[in-house]
């Protein structure tokens, strides 16, 4: 540890399970890092959905995690656990968490940090890991998404969603996405979306039918769930792919599962906070090597809408839960 380190650092603490206002300010110990860690100096942290969830009491965090929120950060280097060799003191990195990034100070898996992209702040940087890593082991690890192919993203706007359109289309396929209102369709298709399907007022099977020439799509990312489950079977293509990150109508349905043989669909999903580090590894290996160039030559961004204090968590959280955002909103710490 540098010897100017302080002992306590400001962090936000859940109170209790419950509404934004539970998020307050208090003091910690700064934490130590563990075998295989590095402990960093926070300049800015990522708000995420799964914070939401861990704020009302649904999302705990995996045995060994922070309490405190906080699953990606930007910051620099000030102390390294034993064995670590991939970093230095004064490196500036991303990283994902476990927990723990609304703080001064946090720890993470060295294999989980990443350099700052060049070009990019290190607050755009704390805005990369979560919605990156979560991409690339969804759409490319587990859905295949390959060059040609076509993929639809229910919530276009969203963190995930802004960082899923550019990659795919990046990457080379053919984007549709979900949004729920007329102002963020525009913002999709300046992403390079090729089409925003606005899901109050229009059915998005029957538009993708439309767009795919009654073929469907060959992959979808799904956060909703619920009763547009059956209408992602309908809208996939043979062979298609359907991906679940989340369940924002619920886990549960009732399904006609005959499209998933009749079209020989492939249903699967993941969530990546409680996978081991060993998971973790390759995504990020394979993210410096296939994206961080394309965000260094400016091809892709980080879509920021509001960056808050830290003290302010709670109204970043409330933000989000407005569903008014747009991409990323992030925690200035320093
Ligand atoms: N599995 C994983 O590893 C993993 C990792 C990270 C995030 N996630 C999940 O991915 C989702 C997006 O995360 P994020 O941080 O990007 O969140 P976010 O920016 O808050 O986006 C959530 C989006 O969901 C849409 N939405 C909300 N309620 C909806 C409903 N009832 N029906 C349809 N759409 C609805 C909203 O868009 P509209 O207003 O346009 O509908 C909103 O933009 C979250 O559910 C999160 O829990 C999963």
């Amino acid at each position: 540890m540098r010897p100017e380190l302080p002992d306590q650092m400001t962090a936000i603490e859940i109170t209790a399970p419950g509404g934004p206002q539970q998020l307050v300010p208090s003091r910690r110990a700064i934490p130590k890092p563990a075998v295989g860690e590095v402990l960093l100096e926070v300049a800015a942290a990522g708000v995420n959905r799964p914070d939401c969830l861990q704020r009302q009491g649904g999302y705990p965090p995996p045995p060994g995690a922070s309490d405190i929120p906080g699953l990606e950060v930007a910051g620099t280097v000030v102390a390294l656990g034993e064995g670590v060799e991939s970093w230095k003191i004064g490196d500036r990195v991303c990283a994902l968490l476990t927990g723990g990034g609304y703080a001064e100070y946090c720890t993470a898996p060295a294999p989980q940090c990443l350099p700052i992209p060049a070009g990019l702040t290190l607050q755009q940087a704390a805005a990369l890991p979560e919605t990156f890593f979560t991409v690339w082991s969804n759409i490319f690890d587990r859905a295949r998404l390959q060059p040609g192919e076509t993929l639809l993203i229910h919530g276009g706007t969203s963190g995930i969603g802004t960082t899923a359109i550019q990659l795919a289309k990046a990457l080379g396929s053919r984007v549709f996405v979900t949004v729920g209102g007329i102002e963020k369709i525009q913002p999709c298709l300046d992403l390079g979306a090729e089409r925003a399907i606005n899901y109050h007022e229009e059915d998005f099977v029957q538009a993708v039918k439309e767009l795919t020439q009654n073929r469907g799509v060959d992959v979808i990312l799904d956060m909703v769930g619920g009763d547009y489950t059956q209408r992602n079977l309908s809208a996939l293509a043979v062979e298609g792919r359907l991906v679940f990150i989340a369940f924002l109508r619920g886990a549960k349905m009732e399904l006609n599962l005959a499209p998933v043989m009749m079209k020989r669909l492939t249903v699967t999903g993941s969530t990546l906070r409680a996978r081991p580090v060993a998971d973790k590894a390759p995504i990020a290996q394979h993210l410096q090597r296939t994206v961080w160039p394309l965000l260094a030559s400016g091809k892709i961004r980080p879509i920021i809408q509001q960056i808050f204090p830290l003290a302010e968590a709670a109204a970043a959280h409330a933000l989000m839960e407005s569903n008014r955002h747009i991409g990323k909103l992030l925690l200035q710490v320093r």
